[in-house]
């Protein structure tokens, strides 16, 4: 295995390389033994909870590598919290960061001359940006999650009854709430007190969480390893089972090499089709739309949004967590994590069990001595694939029609629309900050469909989420009422009615440039439809006379410039 991986590092005592080693407070001759030169990518920031504690498994998995001969190689990469950036003026930083991030490790990677790599994930984009470069490369390797945050509780409805598994969700649909003067000032503290009481990524089935449960359904983490909490508390060492899956890590990468698996033999077609089944299982959030199609395209796998909606459709929603139920990611691994729900699809022949994974064993040796579901002591939290939360074809869904000629994602998580489809007045608003002062003003009713435009990638540039809209509305009580569609994005926290990605964007010219307050829009999921109730000839005469808003100016040479001029539509997975 030395003489396959060690190449440039193995004439290294001697000559330049020898001086820059030791300047670096390497040992040269150490260095020339080295059996593997690990790339541990490591998006470390102390800025936020979701990636604080990644610097710590950094460190872990360097002493672990050492120990097993190795030596690992720390390159770092700008983690962005949505928590951070989401309704603010630098939201457009969050998506760009995926491809940022990729492009770091990618540039770290083979600037030190890595041959294998462990990329330790965390906050949403981190999730992708874990996958792009491992499939870019085809270095060995696999990710490491740093973790969720821990649920929490209270002593007060509607949130009493969820028991253990209050998360971030219900501390901003709280907040919204109180603003509504629907709850107390004590009761949003203790909401905002208990929620979170350690770090971690958010805490239920939202976009860290999905990305998660991708890389461990695609066969590039090991099991259970996408679900377990990050810390005991935010003043503890990162949890046990974090610990346990960073050394049980980096021994599934030194048997990756000793078997020649690379992540091109693991992340194929039929990998990809298991990840997207099972986060459609799970509920997963409409990020994995712009995810999957990237991490796909750096595969050199041939996937296409109208392939997710197609292997999406058939599978049932069978975990019960949060935004659509109940429970917190920690209840799910504590009742066995995500093996638990694909043992189920697997079983239901919605899985392909003849894959590779990490482990170096194909995902139905993985599974062999996993439990059904049905067959675990009493639990609400994973169900039977012959009794689902929510049947197949109301999770996500991929719609076109006049407002969206390429595509949009609908999602619904589970519900089904009165009547088969919303219909109702547009009430149009070219911005974020614009829809927020309506609805806080009380300027949006039930039956309405708020129009937000020009956010898309290239408008606002970077696609923000809607987040903060989609809480308004579910803390005013207006979630089942209200339908929002955009051609930005939302967060995997976001429920409701919600339409996004619709593409062609607004800057591009798409057809949600012209519609017009009071206009009706008919959202349809069963005809897979999203469209503008006017006459066609209406229509053709408002897209001949539309004119496109200029683009805001921004600093020539920015990552802002550079993404607005490189990035590709929703519809391609926002891919440079
Ligand atoms: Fe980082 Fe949600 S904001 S995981």
């Amino acid at each position: 295995m030395a003489d396959k991986l060690a190449s440039y590092w193995s004439d290294a005592k001697q000559g330049l390389r020898a001086v820059e080693l030791r300047a670096a407070g390497f040992e040269p001759s150490e260095a020339a033994r080295t059996n593997a030169v690990v790339t541990i990518a490591n998006a470390y920031t102390n800025a936020h909870r979701c990636n604080n504690r990644v610097r710590r498994i950094a460190d872990l998995l360097v002493d672990a590598i050492a120990a097993s001969g190795g030596q690992g190689l720390l390159v770092g990469a700008p983690a962005v919290s949505d928590a951070l950036t989401q309704g603010t003026k630098n939201a457009g930083y969050s998506l760009m960061s995926r491809d940022l991030m990729a492009d770091c490790i990618e540039t770290g990677h083979f600037a030190h001359h890595g041959n294998s790599m462990i990329v330790v994930s965390g906050c949403d984009k981190t999730g992708a940006a874990a996958l792009m470069p491992l499939a870019r490369t085809n270095a060995f390797g696999l990710v490491v999650y740093p973790g969720t945050s821990s649920p929490g509780r209270v002593d007060f409805e509607p949130w009493a009854s969820k028991g253990n598994n209050l998360t971030l969700m219900d501390y901003m649909e709280g907040s919204a709430a109180r603003e509504a003067g629907r709850i107390s000032e004590d009761e949003l503290t203790s909401l905002q007190k208990c929620v979170m009481p350690g770090s971690g990524t958010c805490g239920a089935m939202f976009t860290a969480n999905t990305m998660s449960s991708i890389a461990e359904a695609i066969g590039m983490m090991l099991p259970r390893g996408a679900s377990h909490p990050a810390d005991y508390d935010a003043a503890s060492d990162i949890h046990d089972d974090v610990k346990n899956q960073a050394q049980a890590s980096v021994a599934a990468l030194y048997r990756l090499m000793e078997k020649g698996i690379r992540p091109r033999d693991i992340m194929v077609r039929e990998a990809f089709e298991n990840a997207i089944t099972t986060a459609y299982a799970m509920g997963g959030s409409t990020n994995l739309y712009l995810h999957v199609l990237a991490i796909a395209r750096e595969a050199g796998v041939s996937l296409a949004i109208e392939d997710l909606h197609r292997i999406g459709e058939r599978v049932p929603l069978i975990a019960n967590l949060q935004p659509h139920g109940a429970h917190a990611m920690v209840s799910l691994h504590n009742v066995g994590g995500v093996p638990v729900v694909m043992k189920a699809l697997l079983e239901a022949g919605l899985l392909q069990g003849g894959v590779m994974t990490v482990t170096g064993k194909t995902l139905a040796e993985n599974l062999a001595e996993v439990p059904l579901p049905e067959d675990l002591p009493e639990q609400d939290v994973v169900f039977p694939v012959s009794r689902p939360f929510a049947p197949p074809g109301n999770h996500i869904s991929v719609l076109s029609g006049s407002l969206a000629p390429e595509s949009c994602v609908l999602k619904l998580s589970g519900k089904t629309l009165e009547d088969g489809e919303f219909r109702g007045p547009a009430k149009v608003f070219d911005s974020e900050q614009a829809a927020m002062a309506a609805i806080r003003d009380g300027g949006v009713v039930p039956g309405d469909v708020v129009v937000v435009r020009h956010v898309g990638p290239v408008g606002a540039p970077g696609m923000p989420e809607m987040v903060h809209l989609t809480i308004q509305l579910q803390g005013r009580g207006l979630g089942k009422d209200v339908a929002l569609i955009t051609d930005g994005r939302f967060s995997g926290v976001s429920h409701g009615i919600l339409v996004g990605h619709i593409c062609p964007e607004g800057a591009k010219g798409g057809p949600i440039g012209v519609v017009r307050d009071g206009d009706v829009i008919v959202i349809n999921p069963k005809t897979r439809r999203l469209d503008l109730d006017i006459p066609e000839a209406e229509m053709a005469s408002r897209m001949a006379s539309l004119e496109v808003p200029a683009l805001s100016d921004l600093p020539p040479g920015s990552v802002l410039d550079k993404y607005r001029r490189l990035v590709s539509s929703a519809h391609h997975g926002c891919v440079q």
